[in-house]
């Protein structure tokens, strides 16, 4: 029971009344006077690695394509790998590789006494959907060890793991070829095959192949990629972070810069040929071909319109070891010859590179973002953030630099600019953290929100992190995300993380968006992203204040003249709210995403929680809109 607030002044002045124990309605008054620009980099994304490039974003079908960093003569350099009737497959140390980042081959020979197709296949990554809606390029390298007479057809294509063929195509083959030579096929699949048990294959006519050996390396598949780009990214995935708009897209992560020295991201390692990569082990483990580059980041960021967030590699491993302030000299180099491959004219070599690689114009690069959560190890940022800050500012007078540090822990100089804060936690620690930048100083320092999430839920507080975001969790993020907002004079970029989620290898949870071969999956988390990012505005109104305790947010934009609502209702029970807008409007649309608590939209069940659009119209044209509330939801209003 609670009694309306009656509207005694249509700008502002408004008298409740209050009966017993029931609550009086929330007004807020919209400021006509106090507003700021919304940066166009407030809503945006952060990629880590965790299983989502190789065999994720990373278009590439063939897992192990190029026996990168394993063991020669080992069954486990085979990952990926079968013999199909009988052939003999090893990877070998190929006395002539392919190229020198890329030592291994794999060695095929194939028996007397066989009859049909011989040769070997790969399963892809966690299955191979084989789609006859599309037309694939394949690729690999060959070479005989020994010059031989042979001349046949290798058959390329796929087949299920039982043997049915899908469709294939052929390209001749010359055993006097004992250099290394590449053969690039386009195939449509001709058969629709029933599940994903399928492999990519190479076979050959097993009476005429009799008794040959022949050497393979860099084999390569792709579907058609998202912008049709060359080395491209899955078009699925592509779609659903494009669909958020990303003002910004802050890459290479994260843990993914490197567990150790040794292993650590270098740019230069990460671009042109795919001969040219040498792979790595990355932060989780198993090998990243790097195929998804430096090169694929910049034109990824630039395809989805956001602008890119660099980080660089700034002496700091996961390992905790720390390279000593005398001996930085080379990795701050190392990060000039990066920032030039982004900006450089072509008059440097790393600006030249670009433009041979399709890219003469500069990138869009304005942040630069120093190492990652380096607090972890505090002393040595203070030399490291001064030494690389100092020296890439020299260079890069133009580009912003943001520390990664929690302010002012350790203090460091110079006083950085730009700092980047991650925050996992509970839904009720984000709601009331809304408020965390109201406080702060206007005095010119930026702040980027650059990885956050809800990870864990009030009520168990089991400390175990969520499978999936829940849409308890993801409505303390919207309410925290209105913060932000009302914050955007001083926080200019915000991204929840981590951003994709392999469902058949998870590493680290919850995610945005969840994938296995077949779908991407958009959880509740990813539709508060996308309503707040489709929904910026440009100018930010100040509005009477939510209350800090309390259990209602919102935040007003406008955008040319559309008024723009943001209401967050984190508690389990419906509420009003009444706006008083500077000008009359009269209609728009309401879009709502509601459910119960622990509703999580999973592979099992999709769709569980999405936002629905109505259109909302008035009597008449109103400065005042009231509106109900529904519990537990995120509703975006835009009425003019
Ligand atoms: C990458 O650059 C570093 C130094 O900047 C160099 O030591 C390394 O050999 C280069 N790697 C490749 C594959 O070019
Ligand atoms: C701005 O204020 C913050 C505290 O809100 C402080 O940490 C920072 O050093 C100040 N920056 C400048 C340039 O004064
Ligand atoms: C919201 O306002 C309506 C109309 O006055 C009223 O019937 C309803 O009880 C109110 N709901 C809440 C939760 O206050």
């Amino acid at each position: 029971m609670v009694q309306r607030s009656r509207l005694l002044d249509a700008l502002g002045l408004v008298v409740f009344f209050i009966a017993g124990a029931c609550r009086a309605d929330t007004t807020v008054a919209v400021n006509p006077t106090s507003h700021h620009t919304v940066p166009t980099t407030l809503w945006g994304q952060t990629y880590e690695e965790v299983n989502s490039g190789d065999g994720g974003l990373y278009a590439e079908l063939l897992q192990n394509r190029a026996f990168q960093k394993v063991t020669p003569n080992t069954q486990e350099a085979l990952v990926g790998w079968h013999s199909i009737n009988g052939a003999n497959i090893n990877v070998i140390a190929d006395p002539i590789p392919v190229s020198p980042f890329l030592p291994n081959a794999l060695q095929v020979t194939f028996p007397p006494n066989r009859f049909g197709l011989i040769g070997f296949g790969n399963e892809g990554f966690y299955g191979l959907k084989v789609d006859t809606a599309l037309t694939y390029k394949a690729s690999f390298y060959y070479r005989f060890p020994t010059a031989t007479s042979y001349r046949g057809n290798a058959v390329i294509g796929f087949q299920t793991v039982s043997g049915l063929s899908l469709g294939s195509v052929t390209a001749p083959i010359s055993g006097a070829q004992t250099t290394w030579t590449q053969v690039s096929v386009s195939v449509t699949p001709a058969q629709v095959a029933f599940n994903n048990n399928n492999y990519f294959n190479v076979v050959f006519d097993a009476g005429a192949v009799a008794g040959q050996t022949i050497n393979f390396a860099m084999l390569s598949l792709f579907p058609p990629t998202y912008r049709n780009r060359a080395n491209g990214v899955r078009l699925d995935i592509a779609t659903a972070i494009a669909e958020n708009r990303p003002g910004f897209f802050r890459f290479p992560g994260g843990k993914n810069l490197g567990t150790t020295i040794d292993t650590r991201w270098q740019w230069n390692t990460t671009v042109g040929a795919l001969l040219d990569r040498p792979g790595r082990v990355g932060a989780w483990g198993y090998t990243n071909t790097d195929g998804l580059g430096l090169f694929e980041f910049l034109q990824f960021s630039e395809d989805i319109g956001a602008s890119p967030i660099m980080g660089v590699w700034s002496g700091l491993a996961l390992d905790g070891s720390s390279i000593e302030e005398k001996d930085l000299g080379p990795y701050i180099q190392q990060a000039i010859d990066q920032i030039n491959f982004a900006i450089g004219p072509t008059s440097t070599v790393q600006g030249m590179l670009r433009a041979t690689l399709g890219h003469s114009a500069p990138f869009p690069l304005t942040y630069i973002e120093i190492g990652n959560e380096d607090l972890l190890s505090s002393d040595t940022y203070v030399y490291r953030w001064r030494y690389f800050t100092t020296v890439l500012s020299q260079n890069f007078p133009q580009l912003r630099y943001i520390a990664t540090s929690n302010a002012n822990d350790p203090v460091v100089a110079p006083d950085p600019t730009h700092w980047d804060v991650h925050a996992y936690k509970t839904p009720s620690w984000f709601a009331k953290n809304s408020f965390f930048y109201d406080s702060f100083q206007r005095n010119g320092t930026l702040y980027l929100e650059g990885e956050y999430a809800v990870v864990d839920n009030d009520i168990q507080a089991t400390h175990d992190r969520l499978l999936y975001p829940t849409l308890q969790g993801s409505l303390g993020e919207a309410a925290f995300m209105t913060g932000l907002e009302r914050n955007s004079d001083i926080v200019f970029g915000a991204a929840y993380s981590p951003l994709l989620n392999n469902v058949a290898n998870t590493q680290w949870t919850p995610n945005l968006l969840s994938f296995d071969v077949n779908n991407v999956y958009r959880s509740t988390s990813f539709y508060v992203q996308k309503l707040f990012a489709t929904n910026r505005g440009q100018l930010y109104y100040s509005s009477t204040l939510p209350n800090p305790g309390g259990t209602l947010f919102w935040s007003v934009t406008q955008e040319s003249s559309t008024w723009v609502m943001k209401i967050v209702n984190t508690a389990d029970s419906p509420d009003n709210i009444t706006f008083l807008l500077p000008v009359a409007v009269r209609q728009g649309t309401s879009t709502v995403m509601k459910g119960a608590a622990t509703d999580s939209n999973t592979p099992a069940n999709p769709n569980l929680v999405a936002p629905v659009i109505s259109s909302l119209v008035l009597s008449v044209a109103s400065k005042q809109l009231t509106y109900a509330v529904p519990s537990l939801s995120l509703t975006v209003i835009r009425i003019t």
